[in-house]
């Protein structure tokens, strides 16, 4: 049996009271709807269609250059989730798929293994339509509840209609359903918007088919798979159990965290093996570290490949296509940015290295500054291998340090340096007495 995907992005989500759409609101530092994107690529469907609002116009592009089969659906009029997926069926290759499933871009950590599972069951029990359900651990929450009567789903209550007397029955509607194409088609034209939002409720369809003797089942995943978010609150309570996912896979992999709940990390951080990371570290987008390396306490990296074997931090920042070749040590109150440190290279205490390349073996001394910026451009830095910088030395770029020279503590170079050369500022020491 064939299946397209449907995903829902086009509300105005104003709960949210942000001018960014809310579905390019992050997780792990990648847009919501990227993860669902992600997922539902991973499944493979004979297509997959987007619903987007009029004001996502302008993040089409960005999203057609990381995913370049997704179909566009426009909804001009945010009306409810109904119209939504009826724009997106106004594609006519849609009915060619026997099973529709509709997701929403709102819910950025559904599994590939749990839609895998439930599109598995839905075949298997020939269900007409299944509703992805969850218990959330209280009843003050916006979720659709299900009415149910022993497997069957008679209907679907949305909270703003909810009356007092439904309260006690918990078990409430993910957003997500796999549903036969041909009763999509057929029954959403069914759909009225008589209720409290004057909304076409996607949700009713269950009580259409439900009257109309069709077999609307559910199947019932952990709660925090599937956390929606309509606010700020719901974003950060994603983000942490985003974080805490992402913890168990690297705890699994063998990394080492001292203190998990106090590392972050990116949706797209790479660790390899026998990493060790202290507390309070953030990965920014775009990291990858090799094996051996240790992340000592309070660093903040983004944008930086490190090879296996070094050692960075405490309180270190790397930033902007920086790479850390093996061996390296970066050490506290390092700031390294675009670039380049080759193996065994030593930077120990309080520099900013910034547009730098810098050969094997150098020493970089305490407080060596490259003055990269003139106000007007960024200028580069080269140092060559073996050589030996000297403390609160600051290199004034464009320059170049030949191999094999030595700075001596607290110069200026405003000159390039060939190389085997030693190079120093004289000046004098004064001594005066204060006696009189
Ligand atoms: C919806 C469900 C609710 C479920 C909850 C799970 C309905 C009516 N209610 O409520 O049962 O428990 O999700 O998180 O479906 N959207 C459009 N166009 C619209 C309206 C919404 O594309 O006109 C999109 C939104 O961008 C979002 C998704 O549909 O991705 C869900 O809309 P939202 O307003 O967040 O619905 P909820 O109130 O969360
Ligand atoms: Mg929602």
């Amino acid at each position: 049996m064939s299946f397209s995907i449907i995903i829902l992005a086009a509300g105005k989500g104003s709960r949210m009271n942000s001018k960014i759409p809310k579905v390019f609101h992050k997780v792990g530092n990648l847009p919501m709807i990227f993860h669902v994107l992600n997922v539902s690529a991973s499944l493979k469907p004979k297509m997959i269609s987007m619903v987007v609002s009029n004001e996502l116009e302008s993040h089409k592009k960005i999203i057609k250059d990381r995913y370049n089969n997704i179909k566009f659906a426009i909804q001009t009029k945010q009306l409810g989730t109904a119209d939504a997926v009826k724009c997106a069926l106004s594609e006519k290759s849609f009915k060619s798929s026997d099973i529709s499933i509709i997701l929403y871009g709102d819910t950025p950590l559904i599994s590939h293994i749990s839609l895998k599972k439930s599109l598995e069951k839905f075949k298997k029990i020939n269900s007409d339509l299944c509703i992805l359900s969850m218990t959330p651990p209280n009843t003050d929450h916006s979720y659709g509840r299900l009415i149910t009567k022993k497997d069957c789903v008679e209907k679907i209550i949305e909270q703003s209609e909810l009356k007092n007397n439904q309260q006690a029955d918990n078990l409430c509607n993910t957003g997500i359903m796999l549903i036969k194409t041909k009763y999509l088609i057929e029954k959403l034209k069914k759909i009225k918007n008589e209720n409290k939002k004057k909304e076409f409720f996607l949700t009713d369809i269950v009580e259409i088919l439900n009257n109309e003797g069709y077999k609307v089942s559910h199947l019932e995943f952990p709660y925090y798979e599937f956390l929606g978010v309509n606010n700020k609150s719901d974003l950060a309570l994603v983000e942490n159990h985003f974080q805490k996912i992402v913890r168990e896979k690297f705890l699994k992999q063998g990394v080492t965290l001292i203190d998990p709940n106090s590392v972050f990390f990116s949706s797209d951080t790479k660790i390899g093996k026998d990493v060790v990371i202290h507390p309070n570290v953030h990965f920014g987008v775009n990291v990858q570290i090799g094996d051996d390396v240790e992340i000592k306490s309070f660093c903040h990296l983004e944008n930086t490949i490190i090879k296996n074997q070094a050692s960075i931090g405490p309180f270190a920042r790397l930033r902007d296509k920086t790479k850390i070749e093996k061996e390296v040590k970066v050490g506290n109150f390092v700031e390294i940015k675009k670039s380049n440190l080759k193996s065994n290279v030593k930077v120990s205490h309080l520099s900013y290295i910034g547009d730098a390349d810098i050969g094997k073996n150098t020493n970089i001394g305490a407080g060596m500054i490259t003055c990269n910026y003139d106000g007007f451009r960024k200028n580069k830095t080269f140092i060559g291998e073996n050589c030996f910088i000297g403390s609160n030395t600051s290199l004034i770029a464009p320059i170049k340090i030949s191999q094999n020279s030595i700075i001596g503590a607290s110069t200026v170079i405003d000159k390039n340096i060939p190389k085997g050369t030693t190079v120093y500022r004289k000046s004098e020491l004064i001594k005066k007495s204060n006696k009189k």
